[in-house]
């Protein structure tokens, strides 16, 4: 029997743990560190770890005869834990440092979709202040500025005009307001259309997609206001049809697995293409991210039927030709309560309340809570994911907000929307 570990705290790795715990093939599975929902799910164990020591993970890993690490956020991916982990012989489900370039550098990821000749918007690098002002000069307004480097989600500015777009140069590159992550800038043509995720488990040359999604990056109502990690999620999403979903599939997935192959990096992991849908149902990728997108994965998870361990070594093995994955044809729709303010300055530490009305139908994952003293307090912007099936959008959208109306601690946030878009 297989013994796994998940590395993360997020809504993300609460719904990759609670899949992989009911793995046929798995006996335990550790987070580290999780959050209250995965101290609390009963096949869950937290493991207090600092997972930046990866000295500290390996004896770990060796210590519990751990079979199988799933990695869930960038930052440890960038870092370059898979390639710490299978140096000592750990397998260790995640893209390489290399390889994880694709979402830790814009610029890179830009580079690589240019010489691979794969669709996105067009663009040019920068490092200095002045070739970057004088190339807004022939640009259309809005353009979009990326800071090369991670920055949480807060490292792209869409700027409506000159004035915006040269102080946010100014900002990056001279005035070091997004730390080292902009001191290299990409800036883009500015897309139209409709945002789709498509996410896929690749083994560096096979690839299978998960179920099809879309998220809500913009944090209120009608997708207006500050951009967000995401505050709700569904699945499937209809925006990706069949003509998308092959399109996408052949000229951006799997020319990106060869071009990586190639390139000598070959991907191994879960890769999350950002895409811009335009109105002749052309794919154009926004952006690379080289794990599973958070919420999309709890509704993802909510629905997959397959033994997720399975799945992950046969992409760690080089075999996922030889296998299948099955989903709960429901659809599955999740609605983020986050703390009010966020995704700019928020409160922490107020008491949950209402978790244990919620009936079997509906999954509560966890993000920012913590577990002390048997009370579970709010400690991150993003708290939870609330996620209902059924077979009809509309029902799994109003039991998720039945759910998520029983649930409060005084300064809770949500969109009431969520899944708008394919409930027309
Ligand atoms: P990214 O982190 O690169 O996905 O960017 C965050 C969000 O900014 C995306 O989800 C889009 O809503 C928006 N965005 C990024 N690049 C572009 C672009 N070239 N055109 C229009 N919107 C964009
Ligand atoms: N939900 C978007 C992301 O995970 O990047």
């Amino acid at each position: 029997m297989n013994r796994v570990l998940v590395i993360g705290s997020g809504g993300r790795e609460h719904a990759l743990a609670w899949r992989l715990s009911q793995s046929s093939t798995v006996e335990q599975t550790f987070v580290a560190p999780g959050n209250a929902g995965t101290a609390l799910e009963a096949n869950l164990s937290n493991v207090v770890l600092d997972v930046s020591d990866f000295g500290a993970v390996i004896a770990f890993c060796h210590d519990q005869n751990i079979t199988l690490v799933v990695v869930g956020p960038e930052q440890p991916l960038v870092d370059g834990l898979v390639d710490a982990l299978s140096a000592v012989g750990i397998k260790c489900f995640g893209p390489t440092a290399a390889a994880a370039q694709l979402e830790g550098s814009k610029a890179f990821a830009k580079d690589f979709l240019r010489r691979h000749q794969i669709p996105t918007a067009s663009y040019e690098v920068f490092t200095e202040v002045a070739p970057a002002k004088a190339y807004l000069q022939n640009q259309l307004f809005p353009i979009v500025i990326k800071a090369d480097g991670l920055a949480a989600g807060k490292g792209v500015i869409i700027a409506e005009n000159m004035a915006e777009a040269e102080s946010t140069i100014e900002d990056m590159l001279a005035d070091n307001k997004f730390g080292e992550a902009g001191s290299r800038i990409v800036i883009e043509e500015f897309l139209q259309g409709e945002e789709a995720s498509y996410i896929v488990i690749a083994d560096g040359k096979n690839f299978i997609p998960m179920a099809t999604s879309q998220d809500h990056k913009a944090r209120d109502n009608g997708d207006v206001g500050p951009n967000t990690g995401g505050m709700g999620a569904y699945s499937p999403a209809p925006v990706v049809t069949p003509e998308i979903d092959q399109q996408v599939a052949e000229k951006v997935i799997q020319a990106t697995l060869d071009g990586m192959a190639k390139d000598g990096h070959p991907f191994i992991g879960f890769l999350y293409a950002g895409l811009m849908i335009d109105k002749q149902n052309h794919a154009k990728v926004l952006e690379f991210n080289v794990r599973f997108g958070d919420p999309e994965t709890q509704p993802i998870m909510t629905r997959l039927q397959s033994n997720l361990d399975e799945l992950c070594l046969a992409a760690i093995e080089g075999r996922l030709d030889q296998v299948s994955c099955d989903w709960d044809e429901r659809f599955a729709l999740g609605v983020v309560m986050a703390e009010k303010g966020y995704p700019f300055a928020y409160d922490k530490g107020n008491v949950i309340h209402g978790l244990n009305a919620i009936n079997d139908e509906v999954k509560v994952f966890h993000a920012g809570t913590r577990l002390a003293d048997d009370q579970i307090t709010t400690s991150g912007g993003r708290v939870l994911c609330v996620c209902a099936l059924d077979y009809d959008l509309k029902q799994a959208q109003n039991k998720a907000y039945q759910a998520v109306k029983q649930i409060s601690w005084g300064s809770e946030y949500y969109r009431t929307d969520i899944g708008f878009k394919a409930i027309k």
